[in-house]
């Protein structure tokens, strides 16, 4: 994570003004995807990449922020409702615009942002942007919300005013998680239960390079096409308002009747969640070896039954295989690029991600990133 203290110089240097900072995590999803709009289970973990806010009020009615990692800083009217540009300020002004409709009102304010969490990655960087703003704004007026409610007020922020069908999963282990957990989030009620990750065991998260972005096509076609076999169970079941109510059972009965890449995604969605419940259990009890069984799993069905892989990702998954110390691997986030999370026994994760980083570059040209990170705390204030 970058330096809290170097973040304070900037603003200091920029605005002439003592902020206040926060931090807010990238994360990593161990097994769970595409199952958080389906009010499934996901199980998450925030990472040791983050993104800092440093807020100071201002007396001149502006809201001026400043993205260190883009270079740029824009000027907005307080008092002016916000709307939507497709620009990265799209991310905190949303959070000004869903914070406002709640009811609250916000002075002008200096806002310095700084993240080392990779963008279009599939670590969440935008989440961490919304949610490291939220705590932000929201300490200038004095008012906070329980993790699980500024979670959702987040989510709003893509949904709302991004435009970004996303779930809640990302925005909630922003800012609910917990230094050396894994998180299992029941996506209907907001439940959690966090389980510890052996300290022996590391998270190589191995970046594929290939980029992708949640409002681009492939997300919403795919929750739509899963949503869709969902309307078909639905029919016959009206107790089914959500896949996660599906069960393997209903798609023998009613698959016929659906469009056959509906029912390919249903498929993955109802027995990912198995797996997702599956897969906490197996790290509660410190059964290492199923988790990674039930990773290979999920990753095979993402991959033929979602269709949400690429050939990068699969090489990646496929190339760190018989790599010593591999626990599981699969693709993680929203899919058609990004990273995979490799657990790998914590004393050959470094040989790993050097011996997988030359394996991928080999067989596909691509350089890739490769980083070794640990679970971390979820968003809060540093000074
Ligand atoms: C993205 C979305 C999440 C979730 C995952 C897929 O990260 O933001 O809500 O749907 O994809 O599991």
């Amino acid at each position: 994570m970058h330096d809290p203290a170097v973040l304070r110089s900037m603003h200091v240097a920029r605005f002439h003004a003592e902020p206040a900072i926060f931090v807010a995590p990238g994360r990593v999803n161990l097994i769970g995807e595409h199952t958080d709009y389906a009010e499934g289970f996901v199980m998450p973990v925030a990472i040791n990449f983050a993104t800092l806010a440093g807020i100071s009020p201002r007396s001149d009615g502006k809201i001026v922020i400043y993205s260190e990692n883009f270079g740029e800083e824009r000027a907005f009217d307080a008092e002016a409702t916000p709307v939507a540009s497709k620009h990265w300020t799209d991310y905190p002004m949303g959070v000004v615009s869903i914070l406002t409709g709640e009811g609250h009102k916000f002075p002008g304010f200096s806002l310095t942002l700084w993240g080392d969490v990779p963008l279009g990655s599939g670590l969440s960087s935008s989440a961490a942007l919304e949610v490291v703003t939220a705590l932000a704004v929201l300490s200038l007026i004095g008012a906070s919300y329980p993790g699980p409610v500024l979670a959702r007020l987040c989510q709003r922020v893509e949904n709302e005013f991004v435009g970004a069908n996303c779930g809640i999963m990302d925005q909630f282990i922003s800012a609910n998680g917990k230094e050396n957990h894994a998180l299992l989030l029941d996506c209907r009620d907001l439940s959690f239960r966090l389980a510890p990750i052996p300290a022996n065991v590391a998270l190589v998260i191995a970046n594929t390079m290939v980029k992708h972005s949640i409002a681009g096509g492939d997300y919403p076609t795919r929750r739509r096409e899963s949503e869709a076999a969902c309307a078909v169970i639905a029919s016959h079941r009206p107790n089914v308002p959500f896949l996660r109510d599906a069960t393997l059972e209903d798609l023998e009965k009613w698959g016929h009747e659906m469009a056959p890449k509906s029912l390919m995604r249903a498929r993955h969605v109802i027995s990912e969640n198995l797996r997702t419940v599956a897969a906490s259990e197996a790290l509660l009890r410190g059964d290492m070896k199923e988790l990674g069984r039930l990773m290979a799993e999920a990753h095979h069905s993402y991959s033929v039954d979602f269709e949400g892989s690429c050939v990068e990702a699969d090489a990646m998954v496929a190339l760190a295989q018989d790599l010593p110390g591999l626990i599981g691997a699969r693709l993680t986030g929203g899919g058609f690029g990004g990273c995979t999370i490799n657990l790998v026994e914590q004393s050959q994760a470094a040989a790993f991600a050097e011996a997988l980083g030359a394996r991928y570059a080999a067989q596909t040209g691509i350089v890739p990133e490769i980083h070794i990170c640990h679970a971390s705390d979820g968003a809060h204030q540093l000074r």
